[in-house]
């Protein structure tokens, strides 16, 4: 399938490759563009606005094949968040998604190389997520509430960001039906459709992330 790589914006490579699961459209998959990585992208449905190299696949059967894995730097994954998102359970619909964070963190654990793995901040509350970062649109100029819960594994790093700034915020762009199209851009998805973007992240959360990771990275190779 051909991708619209017109849609990438220009930036130095830092020499990394990224392996990026559950990619949907790319909210991550741009942020980690945004601080070089090289990024490839897995995801089992179409995506035909991901802009990166794609695989249609199940990331689980991807993550389990180690010398495909092992020829990246890092992994990042983005697991459904349907099993644990509190608005399922208003939808009444939990039971018909199945749990695919715990098997993703077994595999993650099975390897030395660093990996991110993102979902909703529920997913720590009630699931196996330990939220190592919890990131909000407006901690990176960003005028929407999108909390997103973050583990990362066989790397760690403290860095300062903003302060969330969500609370009785009155600049916020509203998330809701009506309001999808906004709240899509504002969050910097400008290429996906409105559903697209009901799944994704804010990419400035990877760039922030990504930039750090390359930064690890790149010291191991200096001290090897
Ligand atoms: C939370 S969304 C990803 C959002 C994306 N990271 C972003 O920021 O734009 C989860 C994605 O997982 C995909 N998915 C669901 N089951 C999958 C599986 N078994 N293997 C690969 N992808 C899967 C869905 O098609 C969906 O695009």
């Amino acid at each position: 399938m051909t991708r619209p790589a017109f849609l990438l914006p220009d930036r130095p490579w830092n020499g990394l490759r990224i392996l990026d699961l559950f990619a949907g459209a790319a909210g991550a998959g741009m942020g980690f563009w945004l601080a070089g990585f090289e990024v490839t992208a897995v995801d089992i449905h179409r995506q035909p606005r991901n802009p990166f190299p794609f695989i249609q696949a199940d990331a689980l059967e991807v993550l389990a094949d180690r010398d495909f894995v092992e020829g990246f730097d890092a992994v990042h994954s983005s697991p459904i968040c349907q099993s644990f998102a509190a608005v399922t359970d208003w939808r009444g619909s939990r039971q018909d998604y199945p749990d695919l964070l715990t098997p993703t963190l077994a595999l993650l654990n099975s390897y030395g190389l660093p990996w991110i793995v993102e979902n909703v901040v529920e997913a720590a509350r009630f699931g196996p997520l330990r939220a190592d970062h919890v990131l909000c649109g407006t901690q990176f100029g960003r005028n929407v509430r999108r909390h997103r819960a973050f583990q990362t594994g066989n790397w760690d790093f403290f860095d300062l960001v903003e302060p969330c700034r969500c609370h009785r915020n009155r600049d916020l762009v509203p998330f809701g039906h009506k309001n999808e199209r906004a709240f899509a851009d504002a969050m910097g998805c400008t290429w996906m459709t409105n559903l697209e973007a009901r799944q994704a992240i804010p990419p400035a959360y990877t760039h922030w992330l990504g930039t750090a990771l390359a930064g690890h990275l790149n010291a191991q190779e200096v001290t090897a």
